[in-house]
């Protein structure tokens, strides 16, 4: 049996070790690990040491001395590992720890439902360095260029009512906008229902696909796209007034692997939170409510009042004749704050 075919919970396997290595390696800060600690792993000197040029492979930087033990150098390379992200989830209390990293998929949602028809479980997600056709809301294109952004998405099966599924929207947005705040220090605001914003402009999104079955919510995929190390140059023409990265606001912008962990470590405690919890905080970020939206569906467009969350995370608005109107994403193609009422 594969790693991802157990239930969720740390993996404990032969390999955990490798794991652990890495863990003696993380905790001890750029000082070394002596010797001592590191053969009561239980392994033998030459496998510690095939599996540092391992991690040099990969691209960390290590110091291995034969009296003052191995260390690990800063800076970390900005790369997914599963080693370093089994140990820190694990060690947060994720227990959403087994994944798989690509260089280059369509798309990591794609991905994601196929992991889940071979029978991955909850918690399951994949990342990759560059998708080829990332896919937003209604159709639209999430441009992915190669290690630029973060591009990643999960597997939950929440086991939820089919009609509660814009919560998970509102879990992961929220989850997001707090990841990016606590490794960048960037204040994010949240547009319904899926967008993330610093000042005013598109940084992140959330894009969740379900699969149903009668009224149950069978399956979820979400997948999380953050604009991370892009420049002025890197954005198509049409998106150069809308879109901007975090590289724009901090001159050392977080690792996509810092920026994934603790994705995790939030939307693992959002979607176990008392939904009203999640919705006052999301509605506390978002500059839309108590303003006038546009509003677009396919069918039509109109202008209202955005008064709030409902409790399945259903967009309220107030029409301009006073009636109020509980919005789900597959009815509304955009919604945008207007002053000018058109
Ligand atoms: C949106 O704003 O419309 C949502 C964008 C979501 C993009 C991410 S990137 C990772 C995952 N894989 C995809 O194909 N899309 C999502």
């Amino acid at each position: 049996m594969s790693d991802w075919e157990k239930d969720s919970g740390p993996i404990v396997t032969e390999q955990s070790w490798r794991r652990d290595f890495w863990g003696l390696l993380w905790e001890s800060r750029s000082g070394f690990v002596p010797w001592e600690k590191i053969l009561k792993l239980g392994r033998s000197t030459q496998e510690i040491v095939e599996e540092a040029f391992f991690l040099e492979k990969r691209g960390y930087t290590l110091e291995l001395s034969p009296v003052l033990g191995i260390r690990l150098l800063a800076p970390l390379p900005d790369i997914f590992c599963s080693r370093e992200w089994e140990y820190r989830l694990w060690i947060s209390g994720v227990p959403w720890v087994t994944g798989v990293a690509y260089p280059v998929v369509g798309s990591t949602n794609e991905e994601t439902h196929r992991w889940a028809e071979k029978g991955a479980g909850e918690g399951f997600f994949v990342l990759a360095d560059a998708q080829r056709q990332g896919r937003g809301r209604w159709g639209r294109g999430w441009q992915s260029p190669l290690g630029l952004g973060l591009y990643g998405s999960i597997l939950l099966r929440p086991g939820w009512e089919a009609r509660q599924a814009t919560r998970l929207a509102i879990v992961a947005t929220l989850a997001a906008a707090e990841a990016v705040e606590e490794t960048s220090g960037q204040r994010i605001d949240l547009g319904w229902p899926n967008d993330l914003f610093l000042e005013g402009r598109k940084v992140g999104g959330v894009l969740v696909e379900t699969r149903t079955q009668g009224a149950a919510l069978q399956e979820a995929v979400i997948g999380l796209g953050l604009n991370v190390r892009q420049t002025e140059e890197d954005w198509d023409e049409d998106l150069k007034p809308v879109a901007t990265s975090l590289a724009s606001y901090v001159s050392s912008p977080p690792r996509r692997m810092d920026l994934w962990i603790a994705f995790l470590h939030r939307l693992y405690r959002n979607y176990h939170m008392d939904f009203s919890l999640c919705r006052a905080r999301w509605e506390a970020r978002s500059p839309m409510l108590q303003r006038l939206v546009r509003i677009e569906s396919p069918r039509e467009m109109f202008v209202g009042m955005a008064l709030g969350l409902s409790e399945l995370g259903e967009l309220n608005v107030q029409t301009v004749e006073g009636r109020v109107y509980s919005l789900g994403p597959a009815a509304v193609t955009r919604v945008r704050v207007t002053e000018s009422g058109i």
